[in-house]
């Protein structure tokens, strides 16, 4: 694998690859590797010539410097991760390289950065998740980029810049990889304590009681919100940070499900924020979503 650690060099590789006419898939990553970034690697390689990943743990996105100085950082096992899945290129560029010590410019997308992890997290997350993909696009020049469903806001976002900044990037959004016992795949995971792993399991396990609600006939998105709401708070050491029930197209919340809705929600156990969603339809979960355990 090529470790490419400047623009420079990465643009050369860009004009190289238009050249020969490849096909360039990227996956976009901050790193942490985990089996949810290798399905969307092992899709890449699937569909194109070449698959280019990056690591960037990228400082404009983090609200709080804790929070990015906590995030994990995992550079050599990463390396190893994407060697064994065949991924062609990893361009790791330093803070420095990629922000300009006067930048000042930043992408933002309005309306769908105003819901969810847009209101705990504010604006300036979902700025710093587009300028940057941004930056890397111009980089990398792909022909397709690949993201997980678990941030569907943030996949959506992307999807909406991609179109209205013309860019030609293919968005491919890929599904949530969970582990044995429903825990959807992060980064993050690795900072859970061992005797707090169950309360982890309660976001997912409260869509599981809300697809419940949904099978026995209840369509009211507010009571099955206050269902998950009161499913969660039953572990004290869940704090809740939402649990929302909105239109998977414009992420603005919904009054029934009675067509497809997507429930969306973040906890925090101790410091750790976790999120998760799952795709619903009046029903109960949409085709390919989990199964509860
Ligand atoms: O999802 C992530 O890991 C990040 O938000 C991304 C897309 C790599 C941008 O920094």
């Amino acid at each position: 694998m090529n470790i490419i650690k400047t623009i420079a060099e990465m643009r050369e590789e860009a004009r190289e690859n238009a050249r020969r006419d490849a096909s360039v898939g990227f996956v976009p990553t901050m790193g942490a590797l985990h089996e949810g970034h290798v399905s969307l690697m092992r899709r890449s390689l699937e569909d194109n010539d070449v698959t280019v990943a990056s690591i960037f743990v990228n400082p404009t996105q983090f609200n709080e410097q804790d929070d990015f100085d906590k995030y994990p950082r995992t550079f050599e096992q990463d390396c190893e991760i994407l060697e064994a899945a065949g991924v062609d290129t990893l361009f790791a560029p330093e803070a420095e390289e990629m922000y300009h010590p006067r930048h000042q410019t930043s992408v933002a997308v309005a309306q769908l950065a105003d819901h969810l992890c847009g209101i705990s997290r504010g604006r300036r997350h979902f700025m710093g998740v587009c300028t940057v993909v941004s930056k890397l696009f111009n980089c990398v020049q792909p022909t397709r980029a690949y993201f997980g469903q678990k941030d569907a806001q943030q996949a959506l976002i992307i999807q909406r810049m991609v179109i209205d900044l013309n860019f030609p990037v293919e968005i491919v959004v890929c599904p949530i990889v969970r582990e044995k016992d429903g825990l959807a795949m992060s980064s993050r995971n690795r900072r859970i304590a061992d005797d707090l792993r169950d309360s982890a399991l309660t976001l997912v396990r409260s869509f599981g009681y809300a697809c419940g609600m949904l099978k026995d006939g209840e369509r009211d998105a507010q009571t099955l919100i206050n269902g998950m709401m009161e499913f969660i708070l039953r572990d004290r050491r869940v704090e809740v940070d939402y649990v929302s029930i909105v239109s998977p197209e414009t992420l603005e919340d919904v009054a029934t499900v009675d067509d497809f809705s997507l429930i969306a929600g973040a906890i925090l156990i101790g410091d750790v924020r976790l999120i998760d969603n799952i795709l619903v339809t009046p029903e109960g979960p949409a085709r390919g979503q989990i199964e509860f355990i």
